[in-house]
């Protein structure tokens, strides 16, 4: 069985999903077409380093994460560290000629991340980013929907990501409050997986947006120790800390196939946990997602009898082979993590047979572009093209 050594730099919260799925591809997918090995993670201190390793399982720890890339061993180097690394550590990875998978938003703004994604595709080495949402089987299903015309030509798109992670201003700052580190807010950490739904479904470039971006809690605690989600953050020395990244969005967009649509984006909409879905209307029919129902996706269709048409609910089941790999009958729930399985997957698939994996750097650094273009409208308080972004 062929094997893919696994390099894995920042072993915070999305580290450990990363691990987490590396060891259950086997088990899902039977090992195949190879099989991904826990060699070496890299963190910030050797305390962490090791703790991490030992706990998730890595043959091997480092606290300088250029070992990893200096390492001839290393096929994949994952990067999940705050955004503001991303770019150093894919450009060495990408040099050193290892494939790499990388957490969204793929770097602080369009010019680092196009920049990625050319020298990865000079180098010939295979990208993966972390857009794991539209690995959900129901998004293969919606994005063949709408290809197929199914829907007819998509008109209208209403997309939602709001969640309270960051509502209680009790919680205290992390990387993701600064723009040094974050290189933006809300827009850039969950706009970019909005933009990576429409750009999934849909697949017309958006071409122009007004956007508001708001700082909802404009100071936070300082934490007791560095980290974000999954590092102990609490008790800090009771100083505040002031937030220059925004908490809030709303953005309307249009697209170069004339879909017009509205998101909104949110991490301090309390008493919504995780509300993320999307509305898309076209000229024929209609698709509606609901995070609360997670593996279903409703579909609507003009024609038959007015009195009894409606939205049908279209169940995910083991007739798609992703789902298939976790459960033998429909309905049961696949979710977060085993969509990350699912990423996963297809980034071994991807290297194993040396062919582009999806969505690359090329497919983030359109995301980015658009975010980019959200950031001006909102510092101009205008409409603003995205080709006005330069690259
Ligand atoms: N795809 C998703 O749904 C999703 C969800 C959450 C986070 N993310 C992305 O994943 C990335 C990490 O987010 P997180 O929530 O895991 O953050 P986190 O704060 O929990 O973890 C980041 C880790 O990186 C480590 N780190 C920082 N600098 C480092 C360095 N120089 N060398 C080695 N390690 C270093 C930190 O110590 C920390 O443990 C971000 O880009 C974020 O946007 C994606």
């Amino acid at each position: 069985m062929r094997e893919l050594k696994i390099g894995l730099i920042g072993a915070g919260w999305m580290g450990k999903a990363h691990a987490m799925c590396y060891r259950a591809q086997p088990l899902a997918f039977g090992a195949k077409p190879a099989v991904p090995v826990l060699e070496v993670v890299a963190e910030v201190n050797e305390e962490i380093a090791s703790r991490s390793a030992r706990e998730f399982g890595f043959r091997r720890h480092t606290a300088e994460w250029r070992e990893i890339v200096d390492d001839p061993t290393i096929d994949i180097v994952d990067i999940n560290t705050p955004n503001d690394l991303h770019y150093e550590m894919a450009m060495a990875a990408i040099a050193a000629g290892k494939h790499v998978y990388c957490e969204k938003p793929l770097a602080n703004d369009a010019k680092e991340a196009f920049a990625m994604a050319e020298a990865a595709e000079k180098a010939g080495v295979i990208t993966m980013v972390g857009f794991n949402y539209i690995k959900n089987p129901v998004q293969t299903l919606a994005r063949r929907l709408v290809a197929d015309g199914e829907i007819g030509a998509p008109s209208y798109y209403r997309g939602s990501f709001s969640a309270d992670f960051l509502g209680r201003p009790e919680i205290p700052f992390s990387w993701r409050n600064d723009k040094a580190q974050a290189g933006s807010g809300v827009i850039g950490d969950i706009g970019a997986h909005c933009f990576a739904y429409l750009q999934h479904l849909v697949g017309q470039p958006v071409e122009e947006v007004v956007c508001n971006l708001e700082i909802v809690i404009p100071e936070r605690p300082a934490p007791a120790a560095h980290g974000g989600f999954s590092q102990d953050t609490g008790g800090g020395s009771g100083q505040m800390v002031r937030v220059d990244t925004d908490d809030l969005a709303t953005a309307m967009f249009k697209t170069s196939g004339g879909l017009n649509g509205h998101m909104e984006m949110s991490r301090v909409s309390v008493g919504k946990r995780m509300d993320i879905g999307y509305e898309l209307t076209g000229t024929q029919g209609a698709l509606r997602y609901f995070y609360d129902r997670i593996n279903d996706l409703q579909v609507y269709k003009q024609g038959g009898d007015p009195g009894t048409t409606g939205f049908k609910h279209v169940a995910m089941g083991p007739t798609d082979p992703r789902y298939a790999a976790f459960y033998p009958v429909p309905g049961l729930g696949a979710g977060y993590n085993d969509f990350k399985v699912m990423e996963v997957q297809d980034l071994i698939e991807a290297v194993a047979a040396g062919e582009p994996a999806y969505p690359d750097f090329r497919f983030a650094a359109e995301v980015q572009r658009v975010i980019d273009a959200c950031i001006l409208s909102d510092a101009e308080r205008r409409w603003v093209r995205v080709d006005e972004i330069a690259i």
